[in-house]
């Protein structure tokens, strides 16, 4: 019956799927703008009550003194980046090695800006401590993603990035926080998202991961840093004529879904725990350290495939809709905790895992 599917056939059939928040469809739009105002004007290229009030809301959540939308995170990075070399006199930065910036923006950051890039810690794990006191050349800033999504969302303890901030203050070194899934990470420091802030000179929050908005950023940082970035913004083409769009809805799923990360978090966990009860799979972390974590199965591609899609069309469940290869006997692929969790019986849930573990074992 499911043989001839393909496995992302197979998810989309599937009554419930464990990750995310659902379909991105026209839906997600047209609940965003149910109760705005017809007669609410656009915003006009920065300008205009919508985007001003967004931004000041976010500046305040930040705590930093002012913030701007922008249309996606790697324009907004790679500004923050262009700024904080220019203010050193310095064309180099520093990040880890499977950051966003150096594996997924097609070499934006140096083919536009001439920004040189040095890669710090290990591919497989965290950046260190270490890794930052060892370096031997002069940066003008150093970039930290978290969490660290390459590796499955695994995060530093808070000491470690408190002890990177103040040896980057000592030094003159600006520290920018790549803070795509920042509000993900905030119940497992049971901090604030000021106080995290609060450690770095410049930070991006995405409305399109654990928010489930359409796309866009905001970038923070003290007044003279987001008056520059404003410039920049419109040499990249990001000062689009409206972006309303993207703020309601950001805003929109901004307020409907901030207090739910620790829910998110908790079924992290929860999930990690079924999949690890199972033979051959392997949680990274073991123990997720946000709403992420990411499933490493060593079987084939095939195997896996053929006995996902029989749990899919059994249980009524999908668990994802995509595998990588990472070698002829393993797999991997990401979870993303969001509302789609919650809304499925625990009886089913249970069901689809002992039915993985018995087809796992065969
Ligand atoms: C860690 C991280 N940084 C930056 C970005 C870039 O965001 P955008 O897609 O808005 O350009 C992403 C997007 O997936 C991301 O995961």
């Amino acid at each position: 019956m499911t043989e001839s599917m393909s496995l992302v056939e197979a998810f989309k059939q599937t009554q419930y799927q464990i990750a995310g928040n659902g379909r991105r469809n026209i839906q997600i739009l047209k609940e965003a703008f149910e109760h705005i105002d017809d007669q609410q004007d656009s915003d006009m290229y920065g300008n205009g009550e919508i985007i001003e009030m967004f931004q000041k809301k976010m500046a305040t959540y930040l705590g930093k003194e002012s913030a701007v939308f922008f249309p996606s995170g790697t324009m907004a990075q790679q500004v923050a980046l262009r700024i904080w070399c220019d203010e050193k006199g310095i064309k180099r930065v520093a990040y880890h090695p499977l950051s966003h910036l150096e594996i997924h923006e097609a070499d934006g950051l140096k083919e536009m800006h001439h920004i040189d890039t040095l890669l710090l810690g290990d591919e497989s794990g965290l950046m260190e401590l270490e890794d930052v006191l060892n370096l031997d050349q002069e940066i003008a800033c150093l970039l930290l993603e978290l969490p660290q999504r390459e590796i499955g969302g695994q995060l530093p303890d808070y000491q470690t990035i408190v002890e990177i901030s103040e040896y980057c203050q000592a030094k003159g070194i600006r520290l920018h926080l790549d803070g795509a899934r920042l509000f993900e990470i905030l119940p497992y420091y049971q901090k604030s998202a000021a106080e995290v802030c609060g450690l770095f000179d410049s930070v991006y929050i995405s409305f399109y991961k654990g928010i489930g908005g359409i796309a866009g950023a905001i970038l923070a940082g003290n007044q003279e840093f987001t008056q520059q970035s404003k410039v920049w913004k419109r040499r990249h083409g990001g000062d689009l004529i409206s972006l309303y769009p993207y703020i309601i809805s950001a805003n929109h799923y901004f307020d409907q879904r901030i207090s739910k990360m620790e829910q998110y978090y908790e079924n992290a966990k929860e999930l990690a725990r079924l999949f690890n009860s199972c033979p051959f799979i392997q949680t990274k972390p073991a123990v997720p350290q946000s709403n992420m974590f990411h499933v490493h199965i060593t079987r084939s591609k095939e195997q896996v495939e053929a006995i996902f899609k029989e749990v899919y069309y059994e249980t009524g469940i999908g668990l994802t809709s995509y595998l990588r290869e990472e070698n002829q006997s393993s797999v991997s692929f990401e979870v993303s905790v969001g509302d789609q969790y919650n809304s499925i019986p625990k009886d089913k849930v249970q069901k689809a895992f002992q039915s993985l573990q018995v087809k796992l074992t065969e």
